[in-house]
C-alpha cells in the first residue's frame, strides 16, 4: 500500500470523466488502494472497460452512464452510489473537454457543452453529493480537477481556459464554504500539468487553420512532453489524502504560472502572449 493514502484506504471513490485519461488512472489508482470505485462517464463503453480491467485485478469497480452536463444525471449517480455503497469518502469531479476555436466562430451549441461539462458538471458534482458526505459527519474528500490553464490565459482555447479558472474560483469558494460550516470535507483543485491523454484529440475544432494548428501542436505536446496519466494518478491521489488543496502533477510549471498570474495582475498589465507562443498558433503558410 502506498503511504499517506491511509484516509482513502477502503473508502468509496466516485470518479467523472473515469473512462479514459486521469480519470481512468485515477479510478484503477484508487482500486489498488482497495477503494470501492464508482466510474462515471459519458461513453459506457470506455467505463465497463476500465470497470472489467479493475475487476479481474480484483478490485470493485462499478460503471454507471453519466453525463455531467444533465444535473438530474448527477443526482441519480449520487442515489445510485448512496444506494449500492453507503457513504463517499471521495468524490472527483473530473470529466472535461477541450473546444478550439475562435470565440466567435464557435456554434452556440459547442460553447454551452464545454460549458456545462467542465463548469456545471463540477458545481452539480458537488451539489448532488456534497449534502450526504456532510451529514455523514466524519472526514472525506472532494477534488475538482482544474488545470494549470488556470492560471494563464489562450486564444483559440478560450472555453477551455474560461470554464478552468471558473472550476479553480469555485474550488476556492467551495473550501471556504466547508470552513464556514465547519465540514469535514477536504476540498482540493487539481491542476495538471501536460498529461499524456486523448482529450486534444477528442476535441472539436473549428474550420479556422490557426485552430487546427494549435490542435496539432498541443496533440504533439501532450504526446511527447506529457507525463502518463498512470504518473498523474499517482502524484494526485496521496496529495488528496493529505488534504492539500493544491495538487499539481507538474509543481515548478504550476508555482510559475501563478507567479506570472501574479505579476500580470498586480501590474494591471495588458493581455499578452509570449512572442514564441504567439508564433506557435500562426500554422506555416502552405508550400509553393
Ligand atoms: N490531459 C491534460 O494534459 C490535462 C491538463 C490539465 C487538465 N486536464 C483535465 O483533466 C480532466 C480529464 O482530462 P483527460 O486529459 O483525462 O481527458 P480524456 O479526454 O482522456 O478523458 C475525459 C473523459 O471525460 C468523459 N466525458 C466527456 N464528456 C462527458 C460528459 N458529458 N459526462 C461524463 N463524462 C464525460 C470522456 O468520455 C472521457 O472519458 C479534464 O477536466 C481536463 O480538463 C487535463
Amino acid at each position: 500500500m502506498d503511504n499517506g493514502t491511509e484516509q482513502l484506504q477502503g473508502g468509496v471513490a466516485v470518479i467523472t470523466g473515469a473512462g479514459s485519461g486521469i480519470g481512468a488512472a485515477l479510478a484503477r489508482h484508487a482500486a489498488e488502494l482497495g477503494m470501492k470505485t464508482v466510474l462515471a462517464d459519458i461513453d459506457s463503453d470506455r467505463i465497463r472497460a476500465v470497470a472489467a480491467e479493475i475487476q479481474s485485478a480484483g478490485g470493485h469497480a462499478l460503471p454507471v452512464y453519466t453525463d455531467v452536463s444533465d444535473p438530474q444525471a448527477l443526482d441519480a449517480l449520487a442515489d445510485t452510489v448512496y444506494e449500492s455503497f453507503g457513504q463517499v469518502t471521495l468524490l472527483v469531479n473530473n470529466a472535461g473537454i477541450e473546444t478550439l476555436g475562435v470565440t466567435w466562430e464557435i456554434p452556440a451549441t459547442s460553447w454551452d457543452k464545454t460549458l456545462a461539462i467542465n463548469i456545471n458538471g463540477v458545481i452539480h458534482g458537488v451539489r448532488a453529493f456534497a449534502p450526504r458526505m456532510i451529514a455523514a459527519g466524519h472526514s472525506a474528500f472532494i477534488a475538482n480537477t482544474c488545470s494549470v490553464g488556470a492560471l494563464g490565459t489562450m486564444p483559440v482555447q478560450t472555453p477551455y481556459i474560461l470554464s478552468k479558472h471558473a472550476v479553480l474560483a469555485f474550488s476556492e469558494c467551495l473550501y471556504l464554504e466547508m470552513q464556514l460550516k465547519q465540514a469535514p470535507i477536504h476540498v482540493s483543485a487539481i491542476m495538471p500539468g501536460p498529461v499524456a491523454t486523448r482529450i486534444f484529440a477528442d476535441s472539436a475544432t473549428t474550420a479556422d487553420a490557426s485552430s487546427h494548428h494549435h490542435r496539432q501542436v498541443m496533440q504533439h505536446m501532450l504526446a511527447s512532453q506529457g507525463i502518463s496519466a498512470t504518473e498523474a494518478a499517482r502524484l494526485i491521489l496521496p496529495r488528496i489524502a493529505a488534504g492539500e488543496f493544491w495538487i499539481s502533477t507538474h509543481p515548478q510549471m504550476t508555482r510559475e504560472m501563478a507567479q506570472q498570474r501574479a505579476e500580470h495582475l498586480a501590474g494591471l498589465s495588458v493581455p499578452q502572449l509570449p512572442p514564441e507562443l504567439l508564433a506557435s498558433l500562426v500554422p506555416e503558410p502552405p508550400a509553393g
